[in-house]
């Protein structure tokens, strides 16, 4: 699988939103085998940009590590949430963050807060969102917890000090999951979105 778990329509969002925010660094939660690590790392080859990767798993960190031993890659063993704040500490902006660390539980409010401390106005393409206009896309329920903008709305809205777009996938290939992306506002009339690819669905989010 060629990393996004196999959805090239993501895959082009990604690297449009690579370009038009010129993205110095790219955190991905989420490690497992390091597909879309390594994607992101093809992505930004000759950009002078930096991909980090955290793994919970220390095996799947170890077999990623062995994998993943050329590019400008980090890879990180630990739980996202401790990991973020180190990691941002020392991260150029505009940082675009690529949150898919789950199983058997979801840290991304956790890592939200992380990110509002440590990394605001980011760029956040978010896995596993449930769609509103694509009821069939896959997304992540933990009990009486699931990944929709409303639940994550809150958390996402204060990484943002002059809020924010967000927009749901309008296609889908591959696995067929939901993807929620947000980007700063800004003053520009230009939506960040690829056209052929997204739902300019807006929103504001808050102003600080
Ligand atoms: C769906 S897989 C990630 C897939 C990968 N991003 C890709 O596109 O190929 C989810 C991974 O998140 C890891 N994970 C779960 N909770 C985590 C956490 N709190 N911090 C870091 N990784 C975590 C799991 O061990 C698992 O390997």
């Amino acid at each position: 699988m060629n990393g996004f778990s196999g959805d090239v329509r993501v895959a082009a969002e990604v690297r449009y939103l690579i370009e038009r925010y010129d993205v110095r660094t790219i955190v991905e939660t989420g490690t497992f085998r390091g597909d879309t690590t390594a994607a992101l790392a093809e992505m930004v080859r000759g950009r002078g940009a930096f991909v980090h990767s955290i793994e919970r798993d220390v095996e799947r960190w170890a077999d990623a590590s062995v994998r993943l031993d050329d590019g400008p890659i980090g890879l990180h063993c630990g739980r996202s949430e401790t990991v973020l704040p180190r990691i941002l500490a020392d991260a150029d902006g505009p940082v675009l963050f690529y949150l898919d660390a789950h199983w058997p539980d979801s840290p991304v409010l956790a890592e939200l807060a992380a990110i509002a401390e440590h990394a605001p106005d980011p760029i956040l393409v978010i896995h596993d969102v449930a769609n509103p206009d694509h009821g069939d896309y896959a997304f992540d329920t933990y009990g009486e917890f699931s990944l929709t903008w409303p639940t994550l709305r809150e958390a996402v809205e204060a990484c943002y000090t002059h809020g924010c777009r967000h927009w749901h996938n309008d296609a889908a290939s591959g696995k067929r999951v939901g993807v929620l992306y947000v980007v700063p506002d800004g003053t520009e009339t230009d939506v960040s979105t690829n056209d052929t690819n997204c739902t300019k669905t807006e929103t504001k989010g808050t102003t600080r």
